[in-house]
């Protein structure tokens, strides 16, 4: 089957991108509301782009009236916001936060979930989150009824639980991410395997890097 992405309409679109772009993991994006409390909402147009700068982009669409999303609303205002990673613990609150409240809910309040101020950004993080990451706006690309926001990172926080003794790689046995799969499905990173390059890897692009002989004119 073929689709001619140049005359799909809209919702095709996302229908087939998202059904095959996946698992995609998910931001629960906490931002400061004007009248100060806080907002939530799960982003799975998101992921990390870049290490230096440490580069993070959500991709926010607006409501079906044609109105911003909170999330957008705030970031835009505040030029910060926090993602926090999911997992099963928090699973459940996620969803309840997708949920499209009115602008004064605080959605994490609603959804039973502890929440404390960030070091560096106006927002605060979910206390039980595995790895919050405080961002302030680097860019926003506005496209029609859109907006993609590229935040640089500025602070990380991870729950001790997730770390190994040294504090240098995630524990996988504790920290398994829930990722988006197509419509109302997730996955749980809970089935992990090491793949690893042949032992020839080495030698093969040694060979690559090599000079070529030099060729007699
Ligand atoms: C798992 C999940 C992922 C979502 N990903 C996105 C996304 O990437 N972009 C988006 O605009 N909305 C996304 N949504 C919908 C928003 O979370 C939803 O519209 C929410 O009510 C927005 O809240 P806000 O108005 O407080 O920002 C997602 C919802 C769920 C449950």
């Amino acid at each position: 089957m073929d689709f001619d992405f140049t005359r799909l309409p809209p919702e095709d679109r996302y229908r087939l991108l998202t059904n095959f772009v996946g698992p995609r993991p998910i931001a629960l994006v906490t931002t400061r509301s004007e009248c100060g409390h806080t907002n939530a909402a799960p982003m799975s147009f998101f992921n990390v782009f870049s290490q230096d700068p440490p580069i993070v982009i959500l991709g926010i669409q607006t409501r079906g009236d044609g109105n911003e999303k909170d999330t957008l609303v705030n970031i835009r205002r505040t030029q910060e916001f926090c993602v926090n990673m999911v997992d099963m613990e928090i699973a459940d609150a996620m969803i309840l936060c997708g949920i499209n409240f009115a602008r004064d809910v605080d959605e994490p309040a609603f959804a039973g979930l502890e929440t404390s101020d960030c070091r560096r950004v106006d927002a605060a993080f979910l206390t039980r989150t595995p790895c919050a990451m405080e961002c302030r706006v680097e860019r926003i690309i506005d496209f029609p009824r859109r907006a993609i926001v590229l935040g640089e990172v500025v602070e990380m926080t991870v729950r001790d639980d997730c770390l190994d003794p040294q504090g240098r790689y995630v524990d996988p046995t504790t920290y398994q991410p829930v990722a988006r799969l197509h419509a109302d499905n997730y996955i749980v990173a809970d089935r992990q395997f090491e793949l690893k390059k042949p032992v020839e890897a080495e030698a093969w692009e040694a060979a690559q890097a090599a000079p070529s002989p030099k060729k007699a004119v």
